[in-house]
Parts: C-alpha cells; structure tokens; sequence
C-alpha cells in the first residue's frame, strides 16, 4: 500500500511564490479569492515546540533549537500535498479517509465563495460555505483565529487540536472524537452564551458538508502537528556521527522520496484512526435511561450533599453557592500549550476572563502575529444561570458529568455511581431555582474551605 501524494506532492511550484501567497492570505483573509489561496502554517505550535512554553523560567525561555526556514517551507509542502488547499481540498489516499469523508462535501464547503444562481443572488451556492459562514471567526485553516476573534469571549475553536468540547462519544480511550453527530448538533443548535450562531436555517446538506469540512480541518491540523513536532526531533539530532540537523522529512525528487513518504503515512494513520475508526466513525455513548425518581426532591438533596463531597467535588470549581466562583485560575487546554503547566503564576482574578497583571513576557505582539490569542482563564460556570454551552437535556448534562468537557479542566468523573450522576443533575438543573442562601451552613464534615 502506497500514500497516494507524490504527484500532487512533486508537482508543486517553487518556494518563493508559496511564501509570498502565505503571506498575502494572512493579511486578507478572504481577499485570497483572485489568488490561490494557501493554508497558513501552523507557527504558534513550531514556537510552543520550540520554547517548551515555561512559564517558571520565563527569562530563560530560549529555544536551543529552531527549524530552519527550509524545514518549515518543507513541512508546508508535504502539507498541501496531502490536504491541498482552501480552495482545492485533497483528502490523503491510502489511510481510511476516503470511507469517512467526502471529497464532493468537502469542494463544496471550501473554495471562495460563488453562487451558481443569478448575479446577486445568495441561492444556489456552489462553494464557499465555510468562508462564508465559519472563516471569519474560526479562520481559513481551522486556527479559531479570524478577524473577528480576538473580541469574541469564550475565543472560537482552533480545530487543529482535535480536541473538541461538547460530544456524546466517549470520555476516554480510542474513539472519543466527537461523531459527525455531535458537529450536526452543535451546528444546529450554535453554544448557547457563547458567539457560536445556530445554522439551523441551512440547507441539511450544507451542514453535512460544513461538518466533512470541520473534521477534514481537525486531521489537518493534527497531521501539521506531527509533521513539526517530527521535522523538531530532526532539527534537535545534533549527534556527531549520523544527526543531520538540517534534515528534511520528505526530500521531493530524491531517491529516498517514496521512503520519506512511507514515514509521513505513519504519522498519518494515528492521526485518522481515532476520527474514521474503520470509515463508520466514532459513535454515540449509550447513557441508560435516567432512573425512576431521578428529579425527585430527594435525588435533588442526594445530588447537593455530593456537590460538596470529594467524591464529585464540585463545589472546589464551581464555588459554594454554584456560581463558577471556586477557582478562578484554571486554563483550557488551548491556553496551556502558550503558558506552559506552571499556570499558578499567570492567575489572576482580572474581571471577564482576563488575566489580571498578566506578565509582558506571556503575551507580545510579536504572538499575536503568528495567530496566538491572548491568554484569558476559563471560569467554571455559574450554575445558577441555567446556561449550559453543550445543551440543556437532562442527557447533556449527564454527559457533562460523566464525560467532562474535554480541553477544559472540568473534570470526567468515572467514581459516581449512575443514580449519584443522575441525582446531581437533577441538582445542577434545580439550581437556577433555588435561593443563592443555600446551602445556610457549610457542611463542615466535607472539608469546605480547605480545599482539598
Ligand atoms: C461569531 C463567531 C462564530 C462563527 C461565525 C462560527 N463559530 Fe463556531 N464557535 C465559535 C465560538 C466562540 C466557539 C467556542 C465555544 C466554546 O468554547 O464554548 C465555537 C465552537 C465551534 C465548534 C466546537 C464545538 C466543540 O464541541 O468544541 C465547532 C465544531 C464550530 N464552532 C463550528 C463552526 C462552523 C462549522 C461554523 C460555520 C458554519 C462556525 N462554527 C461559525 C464562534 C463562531
Ligand atoms: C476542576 C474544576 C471543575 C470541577 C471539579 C467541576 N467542574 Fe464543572 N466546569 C468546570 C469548568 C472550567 C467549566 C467550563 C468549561 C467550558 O465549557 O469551557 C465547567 C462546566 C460545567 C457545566 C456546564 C456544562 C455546559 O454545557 O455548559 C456543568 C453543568 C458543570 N460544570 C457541572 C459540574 C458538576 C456537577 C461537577 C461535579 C461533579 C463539576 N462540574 C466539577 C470546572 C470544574
């Protein structure tokens, strides 16, 4: 079995024309329409590899390594081999795409935005969809950072991560990436209390498209993250003998070309696998059907006794009386790639999210050119809005429960028993209506206050 790339990979054109395409799409977003449009490389993440983001040791936050510019344009080319670009997508044969994804949906989500109906009409769209409804805020290659971004709170989703919030896969293990599913839900029903709209009003077909187009964008940008963090280890081989620091991951029209390539499709394979799971996708977590009694006043008073106890915890996040108030120094995974673990230094108790007397040295201009946004805590909600991102059914909450909310510190808890979980949804769903006194006394056998 052969990766289908090397003519779509040799027959590209030389390096200078490819940097200066980068360069005028990163400036006019969606004026890349008169010229072929490219994907941005991903260079937040070559400088997270770089600097091992530290946040301990800011002054000696150095790279000892850096890719050369013949390493990054290397990795950019392997990259449109493989996926092609915003206007022409390509799906990689050879690695169980093809069965998972369409290459039909996904011409008709990208590329600039044309209609086949009369001029000045908006029916009959034949592609664009993403640019059109997405891209402004997700941006062109799935970096959550178009031009609307940066004012948005929460920030749109970077896609390149994989890692995705609200689903009903899987807590753990192989197949927890959300299923197709999970994206047709989010897309008709927008985050609630976030910028994210309902697409409700499209077309079903149209969304299927957008949610190929989301899943293409994700393995995308994961594979772009494999391909850095390989063509790193390259640039760090300084050994004497057989290290070759310079080293390129695929050396086109060399004879190691289809060995290189053969090394790529490992990378890749991992990075599908757990999306297409065989072509069928991921799927739905059974949940039983809520117990008997499960709302009943008595399950709402078992499910507060646990909101405080250390089996569920919940209060050290969410606060004593519910309102998101318990930690206000926790990061989601987005940010920590930026920040480093030591998050403790950067927290603050800045209003809306904003980290208080943030440091110069976590956020420059200089991040904000290569698409870094600027570092902001996530709060644990406020129970008592009624306000719930991922959905309002009892069965989301339950998910949220059991399942956490991945890249965000709220945590998968697996020691609930299923009737504990359901009590405390039927607590968590109560709160809105009940008197912010309550609890009057804090339970001081469950240790309030110490935090532990
Ligand atoms: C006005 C800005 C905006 C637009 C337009 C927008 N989004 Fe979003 N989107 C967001 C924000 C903000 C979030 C993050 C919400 C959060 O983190 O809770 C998000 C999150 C997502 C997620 C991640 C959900 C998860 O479970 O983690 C997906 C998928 C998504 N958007 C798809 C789309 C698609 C597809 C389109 C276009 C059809 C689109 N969005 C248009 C702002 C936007
Ligand atoms: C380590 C901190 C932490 C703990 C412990 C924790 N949460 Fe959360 N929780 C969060 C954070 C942070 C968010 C917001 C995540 C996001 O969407 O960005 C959240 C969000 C939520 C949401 C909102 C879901 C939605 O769809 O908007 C619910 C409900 C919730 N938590 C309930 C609980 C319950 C019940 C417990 C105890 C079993 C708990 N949490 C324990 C941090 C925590």
């Amino acid at each position: 079995m052969k990766l289908q790339l090397s003519t779509e990979i040799t027959g590209l054109r030389n390096n200078g024309v490819f940097a200066s395409l980068l360069v005028t799409c990163l400036f006019t977003l969606i004026g890349c329409d008169s010229n072929p449009a490219s994907f941005q490389v991903n260079e937040a993440y070559i400088r997270a590899v770089e600097y091992k983001a530290d946040v301990t040791k800011p002054l000696m936050r150095e790279a000892e390594t850096q890719l050369s510019t013949a390493q990054i344009q290397n990795v950019s080319e392997i990259m449109e081999g493989l996926f092609g670009t915003p206007d022409e997508p390509n799906l990689p044969g050879g690695v169980g795409l093809e069965d998972f994804l369409s290459l039909r949906k996904l011409k008709i989500a990208a590329g600039p935005v044309t209609y086949t109906g009369e001029a000045g009409s908006t029916s009959g769209l034949e592609s664009g969809l993403y640019r059109r409804h997405c891209a402004h805020c997700h941006g062109v290659s799935g970096d959550g950072h178009g031009p609307t971004a940066q004012f948005l709170n929460p920030y749109p989703r970077d896609y390149r991560m994989g890692q995705f919030k609200f689903k009903l896969t899987d807590a753990d293990g192989a197949y927890k990436k959300p299923s197709k599913a999970d994206f047709h839900r989010t897309l008709m029903q927008g985050i609630a209390g976030t910028s994210m709209p309902s697409f409700r009003v499209l077309p079903e077909p149209e969304r299927e498209a957008l949610v190929d187009y989301v899943i293409y964008l994700s393995i995308r940008g994961q594979t772009e993250r494999a391909l850095i963090e390989a063509a790193y280890f390259n640039a760090s081989d300084k050994q004497e003998d057989q290290g070759n620091p310079q080293k390129l991951l695929v050396n086109f029209g060399e004879a190691s070309q289809d060995q290189d390539l053969e090394f790529v499709k490992e990378l890749l394979v991992p990075v599908v696998l757990p999306w297409a799971n065989g072509g069928q996708g991921t799927v739905q977590r059974t949940i039983e059907e809520a117990p008997v009694g499960w709302d009943s006043p008595e399950s709402i008073e078992l499910g507060r006794k646990l909101f405080y106890q250390s089996k569920a915890n919940c209060y050290s996040c969410h606060g004593r009386t519910g309102i998101g108030d318990g930690q206000n120094n926790l990061f989601d995974n987005w940010t920590l790639e930026h920040l480093g673990n030591a998050q403790g230094e950067a927290a603050g108790s800045g209003e809306d999210g904003e980290i208080a007397g943030i440091p110069e040295y976590f956020y420059n201009s200089e991040l904000a050119q290569i698409g870094v946004v600027k570092p902001r805590n996530v709060k644990p909600r406020n129970l008592r809005l009624g306000n719930y991102r991922g959905g309002r059914r009892p069965i989301d909450i339950y998910q949220r429960i059991t399942g956490g909310i991945e890249g965000t510190p709220m945590p998968a808890n697996t020691k609930l028993t299923q009737a504990e979980a359901w009590s405390l949804v039927a607590y968590v769903l109560n709160l809105p209506y009940e008197p912010a006194s309550r609890p009057k006394t804090a339970p001081v056998f469950q240790g309030v206050g110490s935090n532990k």
